[in-house]
């Protein structure tokens, strides 16, 4: 099997952790392992801009006989990705491309060392894009030739609910891309007979832990760490001026990233989309809960980028701070926390749930069959699982539209079926 891995949608910390284990767990297991860089921009690109590029240096087009995977590569595909601009001097293929510019290959085949200590680093070294071709179908088409001329047949995607979904999508219409492509005599027959089924299978790479059937997204433990740092420095600065902070937080339409920091930065008031203040006028309701603690010299607020009262209009930090200023006279400040909850090394767990999850989505590839459904991996009570994506895919969708309707109970009931007010 000849597994190619994508990290899609907004980078979280665990998404390296994932590729690392995909690529040996891969290679233990006997397939050869490639990366796509830029997400789905990449599998729509492939590699016909590199070959061009090679083609008019004068340079041989023909891929390099491949080295063992696990032979050393010098200076590493990881170093070249961070250091190189974009230049790749080795990618754990063998020694060409000394010195060939990265630009225009976004499908690399990689070995055991490119992927050397992949664990601790943040971001995603393969890149991620938003790809507005992917969603055409003429970009799919594209991306299927792609894969089909580098021989590869299984894809794991890692990202949020959209890029599942598009993976879901791909698997989908993958027979009738494969017609279209034979048709065209853009591949053979017998290229068309290897290709006729595409394996994939998803991991769950998001700061917001907003997909359901699944306990924890990878990168949303390393985020979580990252604001409860942050309110345990806010809290010191708070103290010494005896001030209130509205902190806003990431996590799209998920209140999980505010609920959990505000429960372990002790925070007294917190703004999730999922269940909205009661209190009409909310700001009552916050101020009362506000005023019992003001014997505690500081005070913390943390808003959901998501937030909106009962009627679904947007609760905004400065808005917070205006009514803590104006109805409480605190001193008050707004922080936005921002992009600094994304990036950076991953925590503890952040490596170790990719490492399970990329070592269970080898072995779900190798079984995956025209009949089984594409998997998304996933932890439920600390076990490592295996679940139709889109069932979890439309479960997550649920909840947004119970939000939607208003349905607030419902929407707490479908994040946590043991949730009790
Ligand atoms: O989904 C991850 C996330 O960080 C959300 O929490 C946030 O709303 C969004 O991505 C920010 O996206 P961008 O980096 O494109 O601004």
């Amino acid at each position: 099997m000849k597994i190619a891995i994508l990290t899609s949608g907004g980078d979280s910390a665990g998404m390296n952790a994932v590729v690392r284990a995909v690529v040996k767990a891969g290679i233990l297991k006997g397939c050869e392992t490639w990366v796509v860089r830029e997400g789905y921009e990449g599998l729509v690109r492939g590699n016909a801009e590199y070959m061009d590029n090679l083609k008019t240096q004068g340079l041989a087009t023909t891929e390099p006989p491949s080295a063992s995977p696990l032979q050393e590569a010098t200076p590493s595909f990881l170093n070249s990705l961070r250091f190189g601009d974009g230049h790749l001097l080795r990618d754990g293929t063998g020694d060409y491309v000394g010195g060939m510019t990265l630009k225009g290959r976004y499908i690399v085949r990689v070995g055991w060392d490119d992927v050397r200590g992949w664990f601790a680093e943040g971001g995603t070294l393969i890149g991620t894009a938003r790809s507005k071709a992917f969603r055409t179908v003429e970009g799919r088409l594209a991306a299927a030739h792609n894969l089909v001329i580098e021989g590869i047949d299984a894809l794991v995607v890692c990202g949020g609910d959209g890029s599942l979904t598009g993976a879901d999508v791909f698997r989908a219409e993958w027979p009738k891309l494969i017609a279209e492509l034979l048709s065209q005599s853009k591949i053979t027959e017998a290229q068309a007979l290897a290709h006729s089924h595409l394996k994939i299978v998803g991991l769950v790479g998001s700061i917001d832990n907003d997909m359901s059937m699944t306990d924890l997204t990878i990168g949303a433990p390393t985020a979580l760490h990252r604001i409860c740092e942050a309110i345990d420095n806010i809290n010191s600065t708070a103290f010494s001026h005896s001030r209130a902070f509205v902190l806003e937080v990431m996590g799209r339409h998920c209140g999980w990233l505010a609920l959990l920091a505000g429960v372990a930065g002790g925070a007294d008031f917190i703004f999730i989309p999922e269940r909205p203040p009661k209190g009409k006028p909310w700001e009552d309701e916050m101020c009362a809960a506000i005023q019992d603690a003001i014997g505690k010299r500081k005070t913390i607020v943390i808003v959901a980028e998501g937030a909106h009262d009962l009627d679904l209009n947007p609760i905004r930090a400065e808005y917070v701070k205006d009514v803590l200023t104006d109805r409480l006279g605190l001193d008050t400040r707004v922080t936005t926390l921002g992009h600094t909850q994304r990036g950076g090394r991953p925590c503890a767990f952040d490596r170790i749930l990719p490492t399970l999850q990329g070592v269970e989505a080898v072995a779900a590839l190798l079984e995956s069959t025209p009949e089984t459904p594409s998997y998304m991996i996933g932890i439920q009570e600390n076990k490592i699982t295996r679940v139709p994506l889109m069932e979890a895919v439309e479960m997550t969708r649920a909840v947004a539209q119970a939000v939607s309707e208003k349905d607030f109970e419902k929407a707490m009931s479908l994040r946590d079926p043991e949730f009790v007010e």
